[in-house]
């Protein structure tokens, strides 16, 4: 049940083609805020359908519906390709502007640190630009460190940004 919504159904599902419209259009909305990515769009359905089947068994998207509309999307994805960072994964979730601030992108985020060691990973991490105060608000209530800030680390409209690294140790106690 979310914040405010007891009467609705959610579901947290594993992404598919059909999803790859809504995943795409919540993302290029977020993008246009200019604080929550270094990626710019825009985001077809078919070049998000592109991306979802080239994402392997370790690099899952999910989804949240509620009565039928997909409102949020997660994802999970190695950080490294050196076998010995096997077990860290950045996260990734966004929520559709109308549906914020009630308690999805929480319930994403929680749904992803219970799916990520049954993935193989032990830890998290979250890259959060520079201005994005939910995105860091979200990760630190949940227990995650700030490790610390890359200066410039990329640039949104020319503007260099800094961005916190964000973790969570999912084995070890803090
Ligand atoms: C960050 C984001 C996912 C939060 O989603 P949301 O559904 O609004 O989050 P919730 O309502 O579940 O709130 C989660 C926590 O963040 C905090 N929070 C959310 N919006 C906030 C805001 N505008 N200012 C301060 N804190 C905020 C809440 O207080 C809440 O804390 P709690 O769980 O301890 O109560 C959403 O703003 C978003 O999609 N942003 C663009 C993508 C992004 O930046 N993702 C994060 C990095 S991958």
């Amino acid at each position: 049940m979310l914040d405010g919504v007891p009467s609705r159904e959610h579901l947290i599902r594993l992404a598919g083609p059909p999803d790859a419209g809504a995943i795409g259009a919540i993302y290029d909305e977020a993008i246009a805020s200019g604080v929550a990515t270094f990626a710019r769009g825009p985001h077809a359905a078919a070049e998000r359908e592109e991306w979802l089947g080239a994402r392997g068994e370790r690099a899952p998207v999910w989804v949240m519906e509620e009565d039928a509309r997909v409102l949020a999307w997660s994802a999970l994805a190695p950080l490294s390709h050196r076998p010995w960072y096997d077990g860290v994964a950045e996260y990734t979730v966004y929520v559709a502007m109308d549906a914020r601030g009630r308690g999805v992108g929480g319930a994403m985020l929680d749904h992803l640190v219970q799916q990520a060691p049954g993935l193989g990973y032990w830890k998290l991490v979250g890259m959060i630009l520079e201005g994005n105060g939910p995105g860091l608000a979200l990760a630190t209530g949940r227990g995650f460190r700030a490790v610390g800030a890359h200066r410039a680390h990329g640039r949104v409209d020319g503007q260099w940004r800094d961005v916190t690294v964000l973790e969570l140790h999912l084995e070890e106690p803090s």
